[in-house]
């Protein structure tokens, strides 16, 4: 052994890798074993994916930019794509957004990551909605935050004290994932009198949004803002992130920030240091796909397809699993979140045996900070096909039953 001293950060770096990363590499490998049930990917369907409608896009934008297209392009990203995003946002929030407020990211993962980089000292506040995405623990872990969970009611003790403190509230009110939740609007309007009144910054993730179901979404939080400030230039609270990673393809990488225009200079001097900037063909394919309003027809294709899938897990998990688990069923997004009816189920280690069953879910505790929540477990339905969906759900009925018998003081 030598002798000599540990280099400084390197536990920190040893605890940070044996945890989040990677529990999503090893989610993500699962998914292509053959004969194994994937339902822990967040994961769109493959088969949906636009091939022949992205060859033709590529080939349109290559002609249209020739070689400029190849060249590093500016840090907040291809101008038009920024001029189509701010027009998207005008439109769905009813006031104006221009370029100014649009930071072109590689995913609304790089977004979450800039943020923290941004905003977030070591040791500083987050007050984030629970369970809290995984790749936002991710994107944040570097930063070593604390974790003040966010209470919808905004009546837990010390809400108010938290958000004083925190650097930003973290909040995925549409289809959240773990959850499938969506917020309501009262809640969505309470939150943000809360930020404003707190002079704290509002992250609003947005990914689900196309993948509305059982009716419209309503309004995000920033559009609840620019109802409140609708003329001027953006000087609000939330930071929004947008995403083509739900309504075209995630190989895209192609999402963006939407904020105030001074933090999205700040935010993309940080970028320029990331990644010197996302890829500029990926973009310009992204107008094409958006000008020629592939995106708007496609989507509702998709809708359907993830709307029949999920009616096809939660029946058979009525079927299979209800005795031990209940649920919502969720009405957008990608995501059902099963509770664990009785203490007797840890869903750590339910996954243990169910991948002996050849199933996976993601448990409930990577979803939380502490780690600490064992008595729920999300399931994807988007990307299996449904009489894959139900093989899953009765594996996982097996693994539940396998579970249970397994518990410690449980005579054998
Ligand atoms: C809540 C949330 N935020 C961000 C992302 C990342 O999206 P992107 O593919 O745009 O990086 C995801 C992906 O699943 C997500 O669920």
């Amino acid at each position: 052994m030598s002798q000599s001293q540990p280099r400084v950060g390197r536990p920190a770096l040893a605890s940070w890798l044996s945890t989040g990363n990677s529990i999503t590499q090893q989610f993500m490998a699962i998914g292509g074993q053959a004969d194994f049930v994937s339902l822990a990917g967040g994961l769109p369907a493959a088969e949906l994916y636009p091939v022949e409608a992205m060859a033709a896009a590529q080939e349109r934008a290559l002609t249209r930019w020739g070689s400029a297209i190849l060249e590093y392009g500016p840090i907040e990203g291809l101008p038009a794509l920024r001029a189509a995003v701010a027009e998207r946002v005008s439109a769905a929030s009813g006031r104006r957004f221009g370029p100014e407020n649009v930071l072109l990211t590689t995913g609304a993962m790089q977004g979450l990551d800039l943020v923290g980089k941004l905003l977030v000292d070591p040791g500083e506040l987050i007050v984030s909605q629970f369970p809290t995405y995984l790749g936002a623990l991710d994107a944040w872990r570097p930063r070593a935050p604390r974790y003040e969970k966010l209470d919808w009611s905004l009546q837990a003790p010390g809400q108010d004290a938290a958000l004083r403190q925190a650097k930003f509230v973290y909040a995925v009110p549409n289809y959240s994932n773990p959850t499938g939740v969506l917020v309501s609007q009262e809640e969505r309007a309470a939150l943000l009198d809360k930020v404003l009144a707190a002079g704290t910054w509002l992250l609003e993730d947005d990914p689900y949004l196309p993948l509305q179901f059982d009716g419209p979404a309503g309004p995000g939080i920033l559009a609840h803002h620019a109802q409140r400030q609708p003329n001027g230039a953006y000087d609000g609270p939330v930071i929004y992130l947008g995403t083509l990673s739900k309504s075209l393809a995630p190989g895209l990488r192609v999402g963006w920030i939407v904020a105030e225009a001074s933090l999205i200079a700040a935010l993309a001097l940080v970028k320029q240091s990331t990644d010197i900037a996302s890829s500029l063909l990926t973009q310009a394919l992204a107008l094409e796909m958006i000008e020629s309003d592939f995106e708007a027809q496609h989507v509702p294709k998709i809708v359907a397809t993830y709307r029949e899938r999920r009616d096809v897990l939660c029946a058979a998990a009525s079927e299979h699993l209800s005795d031990w688990f209940e649920w919502e069923v969720p009405p957008g997004g990608m995501f059902v979140w099963m509770r664990a009816k009785t203490p007797e189920i840890d869903t750590d280690a339910l996954y243990a045996h169910a991948l002996q069953e050849k199933v996976a879910f993601v448990p409930s505790s990577v979803f939380d900070p502490d780690g600490a929540l064992k008595s729920a477990m999300r399931v994807n339905f988007t990307r299996s096909a449904p009489e894959v969906l139900t093989e899953g759900v009765r594996r996982l009925a097996r693994a539940t039953r396998r579970q249970l018998e397994a518990r410690p003081g449980r005579a054998a």
